[in-house]
């Protein structure tokens, strides 16, 4: 694993040969891009924390080219690294060596959606953002939303089971996902695309794609349920000067805001400071330990703000929350959300990132913040935690001026250890990947893992799909 230092070994799958070039030339012409300097970008994650060396590069359009790629890389023993827009944060989106990239970018079409339902059914490989855009013009709502919009796909968001802001209101994927097809490792197709909102009819095969990182298919189409846009939108950014009366002012907030309380995030003053030192966004309220982003989304204006501003009042005048600021207004609405979404950017400019995506007892989130900062004392520049407290779901980044071994064995395994004691998931909603799967134990019986690789073996016996992630190398 390149993020703790050891490199697994290349198995023995076949290098692409001319032959090869020439048979997916000859399929896609003009999509098999082969120049390196095209290749570099794709070759990289998000983070810039692990980099492939993958010389070529599939651009499909439909499912029927997925399906006679994937056949012949079977027949070949050609490994491929399925990739949609490459934000992923475990390193599963790049090859770790020659493996082929077969991106997603070209099946970016709508197929249809439905008025009534609200059911949309696209191609994998539509932007998020496109679709919210989409969707706001027909008087709709994507039920995810996250800060990497702009490039994620969708494909790739059911593959991580992408959690993001949304997720406290709507559901995870693996509820509004009512449908997907997925290209097997044979090439076969499964078309499992319905748009039912209950299917009882066996085992609900969809849910093995939500969450699987690209090694059991390829996702090539979902449909999935969108919520009506609200009327009315609400932001309040809040101070709190400790992290127990933020869990207060979260527990006052589902009893007064209920119905319409769409997200309720947090950052911690190591955050802000980092949005200020590095993005010059400028603090919206006086400074303070924490801050709260709430958000209400309903279908009648005065109604919610009314609910907001008895609920304002109620955590002002009991001192839980020592300042705060409101929009309503679409822009003031973005500056503030900017505010959460941004932190991951900001931390990239700290340093290298170490990034830990944990799911805790809501009241043990930032116990862990704290003891990981005595732990570390100044083994570290910059330890700070964020993330989606009505989910449970803290993000802990440390950050470093560059890679640093000895700080990483200090961080690891204690943050998994510490994970484990408290029966937390050491993965909420990025995934595995490359980075975190021989931790996996840590959130999940042998039994469940060694089950995973029989799913493995079964759908992918070559083990062609996206080698090297998800799985632990005991199970290789
Ligand atoms: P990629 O990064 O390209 O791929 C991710 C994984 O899915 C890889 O293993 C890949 O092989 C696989 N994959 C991609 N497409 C397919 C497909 N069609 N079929 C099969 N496998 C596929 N995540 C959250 O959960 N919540 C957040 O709030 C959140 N915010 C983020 C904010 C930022 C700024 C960034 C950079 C990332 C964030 N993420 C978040 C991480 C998240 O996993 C991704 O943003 C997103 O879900 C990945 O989509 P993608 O299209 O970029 O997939
Ligand atoms: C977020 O919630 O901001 C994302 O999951 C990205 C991150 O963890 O930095
Ligand atoms: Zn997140």
């Amino acid at each position: 694993n390149p993020a703790n230092g050891t490199v697994p070994r290349r198995l023995p799958f076949s290098i692409v040969s001319q032959q090869d070039l020439d048979f997916f030339k000859q399929l896609l012409p003009g999509r098999t891009i082969t120049d390196p300097d095209l290749l570099e970008s794709s070759n990289v994650d998000w983070l810039k924390s692990v980099k492939g060396s993958s010389e070529v590069l599939l651009r499909p359009k439909s499912t029927e080219e997925v399906s006679q790629i994937l056949r012949y890389c079977n027949e070949r023993r050609l490994a491929v690294n399925p990739q949609g827009g490459n934000t992923g944060l475990v390193g599963g989106s790049v090859p770790v060596f020659d493996e082929i990239i077969l991106s997603t970018a070209l099946m970016n079409q709508v197929l249809a959606f439905d008025h009534v339902s609200g059911i949309l059914t696209c191609q994998a490989g539509c932007v998020l953002e496109n679709l919210s855009n989409y969707l706001e013009e027909r008087d709709f709502i994507m039920p995810l939303d996250l800060g990497a919009k702009g490039s994620c796909h969708i494909g790739g968001n059911v593959a991580t089971n992408a959690g993001g802001l949304r997720l406290l209101r709507y559901g995870s994927l693996r509820g509004t996902v009512l449908g997907l097809e997925a290209v097997l490792a044979d090439g076969k197709v499964l078309n499992c695309l319905s748009t039912l909102r209950k299917d009882n009819t066996g085992y609900d095969l969809k849910q093995l794609f939500i969450g699987s990182e690209g090694t059991l298919g390829v996702i090539t189409a979902v449909s999935i349920l969108c919520p009506r846009k609200p009327q009315a939108v609400n932001v309040a950014f809040l101070g709190c000067s400790s992290f127990q009366q933020l869990l207060e002012t979260f527990q006052c907030c589902r009893g007064m805001l209920g119905e319409i309380l769409s997200a309720f995030e947090f950052l911690d003053s190591a955050c802000m400071g980092l949005l200020e030192k590095h993005l010059k966004l400028a603090n919206p309220i006086t400074d303070s330990p924490f801050y709260i982003l709430i958000e209400t989304a309903g279908s009648n204006a005065a109604h919610d703000e009314e609910k907001l501003h008895n609920f304002l009042e109620t955590v002002m005048m009991s001192s839980l929350v020592t300042d705060g600021t409101v929009a309503t207004e679409e822009s003031k609405i973005k500056a503030l959300w900017a505010m959460r979404e941004r932190v991951t950017e900001a931390l990239t400019h700290d340093g290298y990132n170490y990034k830990y995506d944990i799911s805790l007892p809501v009241e043990k989130i930032y116990q862990m913040v704290t003891d990981m900062r005595k732990h570390l004392g100044d083994k570290a520049k910059n330890v700070v935690g964020y993330g989606h407290v009505g989910d449970g779901n803290l993000h802990l980044n440390i950050t470093s001026p560059t890679k640093d071994p000895a700080l990483l064995a200090a961080i690891e395994p204690y943050v998994y250890e510490w994970t484990a004691a408290c029966r937390g998931s050491i993965s909420a909603e990025h995934g595995l990947g490359l980075k975190k799967k021989n931790y996996i134990y840590f959130s999940k019986p042998p039994e469940a893992v060694a089950l995973m690789g029989n799913i493995k073996s079964m759908l992918d016996p070559r083990g062609i799909l996206n080698p090297y992630k998800t799985l632990p190398d005991n199970l290789r």
